[in-house]
């Protein structure tokens, strides 16, 4: 697999272990990126030239694509937007603004990346709902219900944290009986797990392209047909209308409706081979069990979340350590982990931390990277507590 990743010949020795922030991508997608520009460049769904033609139709075949990455009953459903950031405040701020009243319940979990809870908050000012919040216990795992007044719950498939994978369709089923909707950031699943939409009947599910081995500033929100031809359009301009006056325009059916504007052209067709090329080569979960077993050697090593069912990140954090010097430490000898509080500072406040380390694999990482791993740890370790 890593001789399908150009950067690993420009850097023989790297070993990247931070693919949960953001993964590298494989020849095929940068060659579709460079093919974009190069060779089919033009605009889509305006004109009626034979490269717009051919680039539009490219364009569309992403969005049967992710429709079937995601098992979709419709391509339809599927709006590009520029990641997960962007489609959960997109959701805010259309279906969020219309539907929510003073007094109805915004529940999110105590887990949640930064970008599945800030827009709910601004979502709160902006309506008068009430946010309320899913308690997790120190496993990582949500002890959940889902009480009275809950219109909108906002929970991750997966955290960037603990990596638990929360259970959604039974989420999607108690909240559904609540008559809420459920709004599901995708953003660390989607590299990992195989989606079913339908399966989950979750009515949002949000993922970013560059977590996915794609571009950057490409991401794809789902969403039922039935939602979203109720939804208003947040952003106006080209593409989205039907019929413009001077006073006032008609829209979209969607998901053009969505896309006001220019969209990343050759962004969204190159996510067409990111989205394949993780069709064929999802990971299996022995690499997760192999590199915990190997990191729970290291005296005074603590995981941040130890639910049984994890996508393969591991949060850590070490006695007496700061993250920053343990990353520091393995970046000289070329190993990348993360370190900060990644996005999620009120889940860290609960496991009592502000920065923890952060290892996190894909497609392109071995076994024997884990040893790696844990030896630059192990010998980081004699130096840093002395
Ligand atoms: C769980 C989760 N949600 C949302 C995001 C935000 O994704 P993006 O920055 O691509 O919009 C991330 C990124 O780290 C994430 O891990």
């Amino acid at each position: 697999m890593r001789d399908e990743f150009p950067i690993f010949q420009a850097h023989p020795e790297l070993i990247y272990l931070d693919s949960a922030a953001t993964t590298h991508k494989p020849r095929c997608v940068i060659e579709a990126l460079t093919q974009a520009y190069a060779r089919d460049y033009a605009t889509v769904h305006r004109a009626a030239y034979r490269a717009s033609l051919a680039a539009t139709a490219q364009y569309d075949q992403t969005r049967i694509t992710a429709a079937r990455f995601l098992n979709a009953a419709h391509p339809e459903e599927i709006i590009f937007t520029r990641g997960t950031t962007d489609a959960i405040n997109l959701v805010a701020q259309s279906y969020g603004r219309t539907y929510l009243q003073p007094g109805d319940v915004i529940l999110v979990s105590e887990m949640e990346h930064h970008s599945n809870l800030v827009p709910w908050q601004m979502l709160a000012q902006q309506t008068g709902a009430t946010l309320q919040f899913i308690p997790m216990n120190l496993q990582g795992v949500l002890e959940w219900h889902i009480p009275s007044n809950t219109k909108l719950v906002a929970i991750a498939h997966a955290s960037n944290v603990t990596g638990t994978i929360h259970p959604i369709a039974e989420i999607c089923r108690a909240a559904h009986a609540m008559g809420a909707v459920v709004v599901v950031d995708g953003a660390q699943a989607a590299p990992h797990l195989k989606i079913d939409v339908q399966a989950l009947d979750c009515d949002f599910y949000a993922f970013s392209g560059h977590k996915c081995y794609g571009p950057t500033g490409v991401g794809v929100l789902y969403g039922k047909k039935s939602f979203l031809e109720q939804m208003p359009p947040i952003q106006g301009g080209g593409d989205m209308i039907e019929r413009v006056e001077l006073q006032a325009s008609t829209y979209q059916m969607p998901p053009l409706r969505f896309e006001a504007g220019t969209p990343m052209i050759a962004e969204v067709i190159a996510l067409n081979l990111a989205l394949e090329f993780v069709e064929q080569h999802r990971e299996s979960s022995s690499f997760l069990t192999y590199a915990t077993e190997q990191m729970q050697t290291i005296p005074g090593l603590q995981i941040i979340g130890t639910a049984p069912d994890k996508v393969p990140l591991i949060s850590f954090h070490i006695a007496g350590v700061h993250p920053l010097d343990v990353a520091t430490m393995l970046d000289l000898r070329n190993i990348a982990v993360r370190s900060g509080h990644l996005c999620a500072q009120p889940c860290l406040r609960k496991f009592g931390l502000t920065t923890v380390a952060r290892a996190s694999f894909g497609l392109y990482n071995s076994f024997s990277e884990v040893d790696q791993l844990v030896d630059g740890l192990k010998s980081s370790l004699r130096i840093l507590q002395v």
